[in-house]
């Protein structure tokens, strides 16, 4: 299954032969603090040569010879369609089922209980959000835990929000079908109980069940918006993997926003790497990765 368009046109040489895969200071410069203002992601000096490649064939496809051309293309880009492919390129949305299996297990055996019992008013449903989602393994493997702790009467109704800034991304999401070579982390008895197996033309695939499926939504968001409009505070979050790419600052106002979204006692998990240093206040540390608002 291909996770990002492909654009198959040749490229002009006159991109891959100077130094720096041939994008100018002064492009790079333009385009670094067009990603940095719009997503936060910083891309210093030594990403010269990862955005020289990763916009190569978007500039030979648009017929364009040279990376200023596309830096002045963005520039007059009325309705941000172009901004939307350049953000797409220019994110890194490597992700898989189970990713930090500790997380899935503290989910399940701790957390989603824990809240059940202690924080849900009787008749209202757990609320999750996978606030940088990608392709969707993330919160598919939420759903996963919260469906097996239903099943076991552990926790009552729940719903997923999946969300990401990438449009790419979140279209491979809500088709929810994946190659079965990505269920490896996937513990056996979820992959028999959450998936049906592609036949015939669709062999060597899988789908999410659909009863899972329709419990998880999904939507644009993008975390430096000062409003995430979610409809109401979360129960868990998981924001894991991209804060390592933003700032401090950027990173203090999202985690600020974020931590404002749950419900007091609820949880926030981050990437084990992540760790959040002096930017924790008003979140208590239970493990690694995991916190819950005070
Ligand atoms: C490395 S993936 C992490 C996926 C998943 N959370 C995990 O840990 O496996 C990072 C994701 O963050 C998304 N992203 C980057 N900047 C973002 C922003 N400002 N708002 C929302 N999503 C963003 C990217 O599009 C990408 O899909």
């Amino acid at each position: 299954m291909t996770m990002i368009s492909a654009v198959s046109e040749s490229e002009p040489s006159c991109l891959n032969t100077l130094p720096g895969g041939g994008i100018t200071p002064r492009a790079f410069r333009a385009l670094a603090e067009l990603v940095y203002g719009y997503c936060g992601i910083v891309l210093g000096p030594e990403k010269h040569t990862l955005m020289a490649n990763r916009l190569r064939k978007r500039i030979a496809a648009l017929g364009l010879g040279s990376y200023d051309e596309y830096a002045e293309r963005l520039g007059a880009d009325d309705d941000g369609a172009e901004l939307d492919v350049f953000i797409d390129l220019m994110t890194t949305n490597h992700t898989g089922f189970f990713r930090e299996e500790e997380h899935f297990r503290v989910l399940g055996a701790q957390v989603l209980p824990e809240l059940a019992r202690e924080r849900l008013p009787p008749g209202s449903v757990l609320r999750m959000w996978s606030a940088a989602c990608a392709s969707g393994e993330e919160p598919y493997s939420m759903a996963m835990v919260a469906a097996q702790a239903q099943r076991r009467d552990l926790i009552p109704g729940w719903e997923i929000l999946g969300s990401d800034i990438s449009q790419t991304m979140l279209a491979v999401a809500e088709r929810g079908i994946y190659a079965r070579d990505r269920l490896a982390p996937v513990p056996p008895e979820l992959v028999s109980s959450c998936f049906l197996q592609g036949v015939r033309s669709q062999e060597g695939f899988v789908r999410l069940d659909p009863d899972i499926r329709r419990q998880v939504r999904f939507e644009r968001i993008n975390l430096l918006d000062d409003d995430y409009r979610l409809g109401g505070p979360q129960h868990v979050i998981f924001c894991r993997n991209v804060m390592i790419y933003f700032d401090e600052a950027t990173r203090a106002g999202v985690l600020w926003r974020l931590r404002e979204q749950l419900h007091p006692g609820g949880y926030l998990f981050v990437g084990v790497s992540e760790s959040l240093g002096n930017l924790c206040g008003g979140l208590e540390p239970v493990s690694h990765g995991v916190y819950r608002r005070i």
